[in-house]
């Protein structure tokens, strides 16, 4: 075995404590034992207190009862049993990230790579309030999502559409307003998946085939993988799903050293960590490392096995206390004990009752859905004036992608999920959707729309409203379609699957190349447009002259077409910026392009060695000086933005020693969050239209990457007007992980400091000397 071999080295190489060691970290994962009780920190007094209370008067049977999943028949993905006798009415835990799955008269909001491309704080909020609402009439207490893992180290991740950004500035921070939002409306988010599971193939054992190990260094791990959960847990989010993987050889559910110490300890957290369905692969030793509730069974290692491993001494009753006051207090911080509908009730279809409505059709939630579709769509090309579309005669459409396609039955009640776009012949080793719209991806990220705006149909309707003529051609050979010379614009819309158990099998498709490219031979403005469940290369045809235009839509939601139609006629000016770099060639990505397989004298045990560090996406096409076809961050407008005025400077009164030193609060060392400086900076809208430009802040930290993101934010102008910008840059914002101090360390000397409009156009810089 490989791990045991890794550790002699880190011995005798070092000569120091494993814990500090970052080669320790690869393959061994160190041991952090005994698993911290909740206490109740900040804002959790009041719940903490009256689950202490509730959970004295029961007995260790009612408590290990909390801890374990049974099958429900009422679509809940876990339940939780009711305790007789008691108010507690057991619990309903459901899909998924982009809206409640499986159920009806509910949304598909925009899925989170969507998200991710808005830099939106307050319309993911908004987002988050309004999903909830609908996980709320439904009786679902606890919302499982939002996903901040995968983060998206390999590109090929069948998965990282569910999260919002490969970045974990961004994608922390949006996650961190989708927790707050979620649980503004009582519902409990659980923050998934906890960690590194960066790859679905492997992700669980098969056969005698072990998950694969994601190996990843101390400082990587904090730096990246660990950094927006971070911020999850400094928003509150009142559950963690621990993940199928390995990390560093020990299963995610049951690592002592992610449970009870990044997360309990380090980071603070009071809520529950729940397992990822089957992710559960032991009894004592799940316990003993952090786990508190294990779905989608509890049976299968807890139940009667747990109270027997209690009254044998194997686990401490200690520990089942503080699982059940920890699954209890989050349902009392969120007052489920006092305003909640019955669990599952509206679940898995509609039924008679006071919380039966289509919350998804309410004018707030209408808004939110239409504009995050709107914002999650980045315009990357724009020549000839091609968009907006200015009073076209006779638009062309073609690609399997623009129509609705058939709800044919995936089970009661009728679709679930992006699943449905498939052509039944569609294959794994397809790249598309080839039945219709890609409003979502698949698996449990995917959920079901309360209708669908396809962009044929948004378009039709605009067709006649404006009195335009509209030809379309959707035949699946449309490799050979013909154009009228007549149009005006023709509009390819393709799109690249993805869904949950599988990775990529690549970023572009011939077919679909073909496709583009054939239009594109007999219309010379022809505009090309993706849903996209991930990164999707364009260097097979985004050269062509006639190929005006490029959008990449991502996974809208149902309001996909709608949202499209008001960006191609300049109703809206575009305002997303790409949320990861989309590179020339499948081979810029290096080692970083595929998943790990089982190999070698590993073929059982497959290992997944995260030795790039933190040099993921940008980061490393910084470093290898990789110059991307469009750039994270980029994102083009119908207007125009200037920057100036860019001022930085250590914050009045900021405390700049070189480690923390208050106590740790939920989320990590409170001082962590200390404003140590300040960026600002003036954007103006130099153009002629109105728009929205993400103001964007990045730092080179001393021994870091060339730059990271450290700030952001949305501003919308009208022609000629002005915006002032300011970012606080936090202790954490500024420090790196120190792995002998185990504490962050803020560095000193200079800091470089950058403002601009993507992470290769930063027309100010300055330095930031601590
Ligand atoms: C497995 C998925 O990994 C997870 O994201 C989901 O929440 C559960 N299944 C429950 O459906």
């Amino acid at each position: 075995m490989r791990a045991p071999i890794i550790l002699l080295l880190a011995v005798q190489a070092s000569g120091q404590a494993l814990i500090s060691s970052d080669t320790a970290f690869y393959g061994e994962s160190p041991a952090v034992y005994p698993s911290p009780n909740a206490t109740g920190v900040g804002d959790w007094e009041d719940a903490y207190a009256k689950a202490v209370d509730f959970v004295a008067q029961l007995t260790l049977a009612e408590k290990v009862a909390l801890t374990g999943g049974v099958s429900s028949g009422n679509g809940c993905a876990g339940r939780i049993p009711a305790i007789n006798g008691t108010d507690f009415p057991g619990l309903c835990l459901s899909d998924g990230p982009a809206g409640i799955r499986g159920t009806n008269l509910v949304s598909s909001w925009p899925a989170g790579n969507a998200v991710g491309a808005s830099w939106n704080r307050n319309l993911t909020k908004l987002r988050g309030v309004g999903m909830a609402k609908e996980f709320k009439a439904k009786g679902a207490q606890v919302a499982l999502g939002p996903v901040v893992g995968p983060l998206g180290r390999i590109a090929n991740g069948g998965r990282n559409w569910e999260g919002f950004s490969n970045d974990p500035y961004l994608a922390g921070a949006l996650g961190a307003d989708s927790v707050e939002g979620i649980q503004s409306v009582g519902v409990t988010a659980s923050t998934k998946h906890f960690i590194a599971n960066e790859q679905e193939h492997y992700r669980n054992p098969s056969g005698n085939v072990a998950a694969v190990s994601a190996n990843i260094d101390d400082k990587t791990m904090h730096e990246l993988y660990l950094w927006p959960f971070q911020d999850a847990v400094k928003a509150g989010t009142g559950s963690i799903m621990c993940s199928y993987n390995r990390l560093n050889n020990s299963y995610g559910c049951a690592n002592s050293l992610t449970q009870n110490g990044l997360l309990k300890t380090e980071l603070g957290f009071q809520g529950f960590v729940v397992s990822d369905w089957g992710a559960q692969h032991s009894g004592v030793a799940s316990a003993l490392a952090g786990l508190d509730m294990a779905m989608p069974s509890g049976s299968s290692f807890w139940g009667n096995n747990l109270i027997a491993a209690v009254n044998n001494g194997s686990v401490p009753e200690s520990r089942i206390d503080d699982m059940a006051i920890r699954i209890l207090s989050t349902w009392y911080k969120f007052s489920q004990d006092t305003d909640f509908p019955a669990p599952g009730i509206g679940m898995p279809s509609r039924v008679s009752g006071p919380y039966q409505r289509i919350i998804g059709t309410s004018p707030d939630s209408k808004e939110v859905l239409l504009q995050g579709a709107i914002e999650g769509h980045v315009l990357v090309k724009n020549t000839n004036g091609a968009l907006p579309l200015k009073s076209p005669q006779l638009i062309s459409l073609y690609g399997y992608s623009a129509r609705t396609f058939d709800r044919y039955a995936w089970g009661t009640p009728g679709w679930n999920n992006g699943e449905e776009a498939r052509s039944t012949a569609d294959t794994s080793t397809t790249q598309i959707a080839s039945n219709g719209t890609l409003f979502t991806g698949g698996g449990s990220g995917g959920n079901m729309p309360a209708y669908l705006s396809s962009p044929y149909e948004a378009l039709s309707q605009r067709a006649y409203d404006d009195g335009t003529h509209l030809w379309w051609d959707f035949q699946y050979n449309s490799q050979n379609s013909q154009v009228d010379q007549g149009s005006d614009a023709c509009i390819v819309i393709g799109n690249a699957y993805a869904a949950e158990g599988a990775d990529r099998p690549g970023l572009h498709d011939d077919f679909t190349d073909n496709l583009i490219l054939n239009i594109a031979n007999q219309c010379n403005n022809t505009i090309v447009v993706f849903h996209n469940a991930g990164v999707r290369l364009v260097d097979q045809f985004i050269d062509h002259p006639n190929v005006t235009a490029l959008i990449f839509a991502h996974l809208p939601g149902q309001d996909a077409g709608r949202a499209l139609v008001s960006l191609l006629y300049g109703d809206t000016s575009p305002s997303g910026k790409l949320p990861y770099s989309v590179p020339h060639n499948e081979s810029d990505y290096g080692a970083l392009k595929n998943e790990s397989l089982p190999v070698g004298i590993y073929a059982n045990f497959p290992q997944s060695d995260f030795s790039e560090g933190v040099y993921i996406d940008y980061r490393a096409f910084d470093q290898q000086d990789i110059t991307p076809r469009y750039e994270f961050g980029f994102g083009l407008s119908y207007t125009t933005f200037g920057f100036s005025g860019l001022a930085a400077s250590v914050a009045a009164g900021a405390n700049t020693d070189a480690y923390p030193i208050q106590p740790i609060v939920e989320g990590g060392r409170q001082d962590l969050w200390d404003v140590v400086a300040q960026v600002s900076a003036d954007v103006a809208n130099t153009g002629s239209v109105q728009g929205a430009e993400v103001v964007q802040l990045y730092v080179g930290i001393p021994n870091g990457p060339i730059r990271q993101l450290r700030g952001f934010e949305k501003v919308l102008l009208s022609p000629g007007e002005s915006g002032h910008v300011t970012f606080d840059l936090t202790r954490r914002d500024l420090s790196t992980w120190d792995t002998e101090k185990q504490e962050w360390l803020l560095q000193e000397g200079e800091y470089q400091v950058y403002i601009g409009s993507s992470s290769r156009d930063l027309p100010l810089s300055s330095t930031l000397t601590i």
